[in-house]
């Protein structure tokens, strides 16, 4: 426990010292992933914290840790991404939850069309190959790409639409699939996302976690894809099938894809690691140095504003915050 201010603050994951310091130099932290007897330091603390800092490792935050917090006022989340929090429960019981949108759109996209690059033209695959001396035999064989492509973009929000500018840039048409048609956008909507699949080779998802996503990218989307098919997923692991997604790179079904998230990380299925042309990284979307100060920087002043009484910066559409 670390004290400054009287108020009380669980911190649930670790965050990177920019962030905690910030923390400890104002409030009284707790640390309950440190703690050996968690619920013995809920019963201890809990009835005097008011915050919540939900930080890397992205524990639930749920009703039965809310339960143990009978004074909590707020969650303030590390992450775009709040699948982790119990978003809802927390609306319905008058709490509010922030998140730190915005400050990694630009960040994510790079890594999306770095993504996009490097599964299309093989390059950690090229990398491997002139670092173990194959080049001085032959030349790497010709790869597949982007030229000639169709981006479906699944999830058109604030990255996506980064996404979207991005390709376009690279002089790529995109559409995309999400629940409704975006008034002020020019791409083609389809309210099918087989239907788009069928009419594109080149899926990009940046959708959200949580139930209404959950496997919407499916076998037979995979399927409509087709075999010049590339699926990259910068979104969340479980909006995609993966299971489904292993059979069909194994099968041919798809081309390949590009993975930054999954479906349950950090660990990744042997059957994936082991297709070799499929281009796989540690969720590493945001995970530069100044993105991630921003975002750690946005977690402490949603807090600060919370607790100096000029409500949060960026509260989520569960708990949305009117001036009173
Ligand atoms: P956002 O602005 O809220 O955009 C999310 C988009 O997803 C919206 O356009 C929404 O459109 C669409 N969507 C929501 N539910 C959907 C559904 N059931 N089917 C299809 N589309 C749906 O969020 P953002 O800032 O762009 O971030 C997007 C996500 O990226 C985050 O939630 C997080 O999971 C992920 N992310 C990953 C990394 C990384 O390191 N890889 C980093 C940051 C964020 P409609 O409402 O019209 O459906
Ligand atoms: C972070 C993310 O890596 O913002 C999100 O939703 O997925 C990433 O930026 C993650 O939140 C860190 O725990």
């Amino acid at each position: 426990m670390t004290r400054s201010d009287a108020t009380e603050i669980l911190m649930t994951g670790p965050l990177m010292a920019y962030a905690a310091d910030q923390l400890k130099a104002r409030f009284t932290v707790h640390e309950l992933w440190k703690a050996e007897d968690k619920a013995a330091l809920l019963r201890e603390v809990g009835g005097r914290v008011r915050g919540v800092a939900a930080g890397g490792g992205h524990n639930r935050v749920d009703g039965a840790l809310f339960d143990a917090l009978p004074k909590l006022e707020v969650v303030s989340s590390f992450g775009v991404g709040y699948d982790h929090v119990d978003a809802a429960e927390a609306g319905r019981r008058g709490l509010i939850v922030t998140n730190t949108p915005d400050v990694l759109t630009d960040e994510v996209a790079d890594l999306a069309l770095g993504l996009l690059i490097a599964t299309v033209r093989q390059l950690p695959q090229v990398d491997r190959y002139l670092r173990e001396g194959k080049w001085l035999k032959a030349a790497y064989p010709l790869t597949t790409s982007l030229r000639g492509r169709t981006v479906g973009i699944v999830g058109l929000g604030r990255i996506g639409k980064a996404v979207a500018s991005r390709v376009e840039a690279f002089g790529l048409p995109v559409v995309y699939h999400g629940r409704s048609r975006q008034a002020d956008v020019a791409y083609r909507y389809y309210p099918s996302l087989v239907e788009m699949a069928q009419d594109v080779d080149t899926l990009i998802s940046v959708a959200p976690g949580g139930e209404s996503t959950h496997h919407i990218i499916n076998a037979e989307v995979l399927k409509a894809l087709g075999p010049n098919g590339i699926v990259v997923n910068v979104g969340r692991g479980t909006v995609i099938d993966e299971q489904a997604l292993i059979k069909a790179l194994q099968d041919k079904t798809i081309l390949s894809a590009g993975l930054d998230v999954f479906e349950d990380e950090p660990r990744v299925p042997a059957e994936l690691i082991a297709i070799e042309h499929a281009v796989l990284l540690p969720h590493v979307g945001s995970a530069s140095v100044h993105t991630r100060e921003a975002m750690g920087q946005l977690l402490v002043d949603n807090l600060s504003s919370w607790f100096d009484g000029k409500g949060p910066l960026t509260a989520v559409a569960e708990t949305p915050w009117k001036k009173g």
